[in-house]
C-alpha cells in the first residue's frame, strides 16, 4: 500500500492503472477506522481493481460547536488497517493541499435533501461541506465506483443525488450500518463514550427496534410508531435531537406507512452526537 499526500501524486499513480484497463474504487473517510469502515473497504476489493481510501478530516464539513480539533485521529494505525484490508493507495492529503486558497469559493449544494434531519442539527452548511469535499474527491480520484455507509443515509442519498445531477457517472454502492454485538451503531465518535453513557447509547438502536416492532404489528400511523420509539429511547434516559419517519429517498415526513419507509433518530449521548437509522421495508424485510 503507498501512502499519497498530493493530488499530483495521486493522479500520476491512477492514471497508469486506468491506462491499463483497471477499475478504480473510492472509500471516502475521516480516519479513525473501525469495522464500519473495514467493511468498506472489503467491499471495494472485491469490486474493484485499484481500491483508494481517502483519510481527510474535512473542516469544512464541522460547525462551529462541533470540536475539529478533538476528532479522533490515528493515521498510523489507520494505515495498518488499510493494508491489512488490501487497499492499493492509502490519500492522506493536508488541508492546504485540499483547501490551497483557504475556504473554497465554488461550493457543491444539493437543495432540498439537504434541510430537514441533520441539515437542520447540523447546519446546511454541514451537507455543502461534504458535499464539495466529495466531489473534489471524485475528481481527484476519477473513481468508477464508491462506497457510502448506510448508517449515514441522509449523506449517501445526498451524494447519489449529487452524482445524479451533476453526471458523475460514478456507481454508489450503499452498504448496511455494522453494529457493535449490543446493537450501538460503530461510529468514530463512540470513543467519547464512557460508563454508563456507553450502556445509555443503546437507545437509539432500541428506538429503532420499537418503530420497527409497531410497523410489524401492523400500525401505520407515523406519529404512532414515533411514540413508541421516543419512549423507548426514555428508559435510557436519552431524548431525541429529531426521530423522525421519512421517505427513504427525498427524506420527506410521511403521513401514512404504505411503501418503505426509513426511520432516522438523532440524540446526544454524554459528550458524544450520535445518529442511527432503520429502512423497513414495505413487504417486511429490514
Ligand atoms: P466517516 O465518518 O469517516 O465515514 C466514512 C464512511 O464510513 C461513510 O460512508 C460512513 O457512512 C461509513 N460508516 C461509518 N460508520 C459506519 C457503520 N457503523 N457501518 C457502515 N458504514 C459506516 O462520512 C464521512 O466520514 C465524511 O462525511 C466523508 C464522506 C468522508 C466526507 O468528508
Amino acid at each position: 500500500m503507498r501512502t499519497l499526500r498530493t493530488v499530483s501524486e495521486l493522479r500520476a499513480a491512477l492514471a497508469i492503472e486506468r491506462r491499463a484497463g483497471r477499475t478504480i474504487g473510492l472509500v471516502p473517510t475521516m480516519g479513525a477506522f473501525h469495522e464500519g469502515h473495514l467493511s468498506l473497504m472489503r467491499a471495494a476489493r472485491e469490486r474493484a481493481d485499484v481500491v483508494v481510501v481517502s483519510l481527510f478530516i474535512n473542516p469544512a464539513q464541522f460547525n462551529a460547536d462541533e470540536d475539529l480539533a478533538a476528532y479522533p485521529r490515528d493515521e498510523a494505525g489507520d494505515a495498518r488497517q488499510a493494508e491489512a484490508h488490501g487497499v492499493d493507495v492509502l490519500f492522506a492529503p493536508s488541508t492546504e493541499e485540499v483547501y490551497p486558497a483557504g475556504a473554497p469559493t465554488t461550493e457543491v449544494r444539493v437543495r432540498g435533501l439537504t434541510e430537514p434531519l441533520e441539515g437542520v442539527s447540523r447546519g446546511r452548511a454541514h451537507f455543502d461541506g461534504v458535499t464539495t469535499v466529495v466531489a473534489k474527491l471524485f475528481n481527484m480520484v476519477r473513481p468508477d465506483v464508491t462506497f457510502f455507509g448506510a448508517k449515514d443515509a441522509q449523506q449517501a442519498a445526498v451524494v447519489r443525488a449529487m452524482v445524479r445531477d451533476l453526471d458523475f457517472g460514478i456507481e454508489i454502492v450503499t452498504m448496511p450500518t455494522v453494529r457493535e454485538p449490543d446493537g450501538l451503531a460503530m461510529s468514530s465518535r463512540n470513543v467519547y463514550l464512557e460508563g454508563a453513557d456507553r450502556e445509555n447509547a443503546i437507545a437509539l438502536r432500541k428506538a429503532l427496534d420499537a418503530a420497527e416492532a409497531a410497523v410489524h404489528d401492523g400500525e401505520r400511523d407515523p406519529a404512532t410508531v414515533a411514540r413508541n420509539a421516543r419512549d423507548a429511547m426514555r428508559a435510557y434516559r436519552v431524548e431525541p435531537e429529531y426521530l423522525a419517519l421519512v421517505e427513504p429517498t427525498t427524506f420527506a415526513p410521511v403521513s401514512a406507512i404504505d411503501g418503505d419507509v426509513l426511520v432516522a433518530v438523532a440524540a446526544r449521548v454524554g459528550p458524544a452526537r450520535l445518529i442511527d437509522n432503520t429502512l423497513i421495508r414495505k413487504n417486511g424485510r429490514h
